[in-house]
């Protein structure tokens, strides 16, 4: 914007360069470098080693399914599943923070009827909120990317394009360990992630 303060000629174009800047937020990227693109396949896995492998779909106690949304644990032999990002809103055309976002895993099941991502319920003893799949068009079924003050990614639910009625209780994902099970659930620490293409 230097160049905006020397050409006060082109003040109307910097004026609308710098409106059009303010509402694009930047495009997320994969561990390579490359905008994540709509409906393509990525892995989505701990920004941190050693910790654990890639999301998956678990069966959490009392699940008929594996319909959990969480971690492959450390050595395991499983990779997980892919996950697809579509925006809310159809004029976005690429994959950017801050954007409510459709998450679907990529995996067939003769079980669930639905591999999209929803806002689940809470856990008793915490009150954190599980992130389950199943199919949901409201609110809840929408979750967003968003980079941490180190550039980290993280997965979080606070509803900036999807309509919702009333203060959302916004939350950041992070992971949840219940007998042994790395569950994926809003309301605590935030945790890394990164996107391998698959
Ligand atoms: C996660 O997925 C990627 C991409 O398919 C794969 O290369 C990797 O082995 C998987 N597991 C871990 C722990 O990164």
């Amino acid at each position: 914007m230097m160049l905006c303060k020397s050409l006060v000629a082109f003040s109307y174009l910097c004026l609308v360069m710098a409106a059009s800047s303010i509402a694009q937020s930047p495009p997320v990227l994969d561990i390579e470098g490359r905008p994540l693109e709509i409906n393509v396949e990525y892995f989505i896995k701990p920004a941190i080693t050693d910790v654990a492998g890639n999301l998956t779909l678990l069966t959490r106690k009392g699940d008929q399914c594996p319909f959990h949304v969480g971690q492959v644990p450390l050595r395991s032999q499983e990779i997980g599943f892919g996950v697809t990002f579509t925006p809310y809103l159809p004029s976005e055309d690429m994959i950017r923070e801050g954007r409510d976002l459709k998450v679907v895993f990529q995996a067939f099941s003769i079980c669930i009827t639905s591999t999209a991502w929803r806002v689940g319920e809470a856990d008793p003893t915490t009150g954190r909120r599980f992130v389950e799949t199943g199919d949901d068009d409201t609110a809840t079924g929408y979750f967003r990317i968003d980079r941490d003050n180190f550039g980290v990614y993280n997965i979080g639910w606070c509803p900036s394009d999807v309509p919702i009625r009333g203060r959302p209780r916004c939350g950041r994902a992070g992971i949840l360990i219940e007998k042994g099970l790395r569950l994926l659930a809003l309301d605590g620490s935030a945790f890394p992630f990164e996107f391998v293409r698959a």
